[in-house]
């Protein structure tokens, strides 16, 4: 029988690439509101043949909630072999797009079905993706030019988080690659908790936020661990990441205006990355995404620079490296 639109689950074409056996049914909606399967677990899939299928141009294609799962495995796997293996020169900008679409099914499937041991070890696998990417010394902006493309960016900004706390991580001479891996881990996650608040709230000027929202904005790093320590081994300093994200080295930050001594040393780190990438990429509290060099500046001029020093610093010498390259390359 077919099955109806409660069983089923939409997946973006985006998220879909044209791949030999596909281990799951896929199915497309017709025009008449029925569903027909068109591609059996096992077989090749075209998005051109589905297409011709659905006999119209074809935004996204459904799969069965109960295969939702097997499809962001199959997406996280297809993701980290593609960037390991050649060729090896794909751009970062193109690496860091690749990444946030893949991030985009994982938050999608946090969404669905709640955080679980398979979203969690989705998120590791990609945040390792992410790392290997920072070790190959990509510039900073060519990363963030990847991440402005994408249709959630909630996603764009995890992402971009990740990167830049974990490139900070290697500019300041950590060098345990399971150091990184968990900064990587904590940026991609520190804004989970943005998941259970109303897209209204999220969608409006923090600026014209009445008290009341702004109280329930603050919610969104204890909402973050609790949603995190529903599993059981994930790392105390994941969670503290995803606790401190907003605290600053001044105590004026939220939820507990911790100062910097009492913050988590990987936490200092994911702040000043939260902070840098609000300024630099597009989102609804900016009138115009700054370029990097803008952003150091207003850290540091009008901010006042309430970040930890040397985290700051390393960010600093990252930008400042990036824009020489470019200045060398248009000279
Ligand atoms: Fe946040
Ligand atoms: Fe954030």
């Amino acid at each position: 029988m077919d099955p109806s639109i409660d069983q089923l689950v939409a997946v973006s074409i985006k998220e879909f690439a044209d791949l030999p056996r596909i281990p799951f049914d896929l199915y497309v909606r017709l025009p008449n509101g029925k569903f027909l399967l068109v591609i059996k677990a096992g077989m090749a899939a075209s998005t051109r043949r589905l297409s011709s299928e659905a006999q119209s141009h074809l935004e996204e294609v459904w799969v069965r909630k109960t295969e939702y799962r097997k499809f962001v495995t199959r997406t996280v796997h297809t993701a980290q072999t593609f960037l390991a293996g050649p060729p090896h020169n794909i751009p970062p900008k193109s690496k860091a797009s690749i990444l946030a679409m893949t991030a985009n099914s994982v938050f999608s499937e946090i969404e669905r079905f709640g955080f679980s041991n398979e979203s969690y070890s989705h998120a590791r696998a990609i945040t390792n993706s992410i790392v290997k990417m920072v070790d190959q010394k990509p510039e900073l902006s060519h990363i963030m030019s990847g991440l402005t493309l994408s249709q959630d960016r909630l996603v764009d900004h995890c992402i971009a988080v990740s990167a830049i706390a974990a490139m900070i991580g290697r500019e300041l001479n950590w060098q345990k690659d399971q150091t990184i891996e968990k900064i990587a881990l904590g940026g991609m996650l520190h804004d989970i908790g943005k998941k259970e608040l109303s897209p209204e709230l999220l969608n409006k000027p923090r600026i014209d936020y009445t008290h009341d929202e702004v109280i329930e904005y603050e919610t969104h790093p204890y909402r973050g661990v609790q949603i995190l320590q529903s599993v059981s081994n994930i790392p105390d300093d994941v969670i503290a990441m995803v606790y401190e994200h907003h605290e600053n080295s001044i105590g004026q930050g939220f939820p507990r205006r911790l100062r910097e001594v009492r913050m988590n040393p990987l936490a200092r780190v994911v702040a000043i990355a939260n902070a840098f990438v609000n300024l630099t990429l597009p989102n609804i509290n900016l009138s115009k995404a700054k370029s990097p060099l803008e952003a150091i500046s207003y850290m540091e001029n009008v901010q006042g620079r309430p970040y930890n020093r040397e985290a700051f610093l390393a960010l600093k010498t990252l930008v400042d490296r990036d824009h020489k390259n470019k200045k060398v390359k248009v000279s």
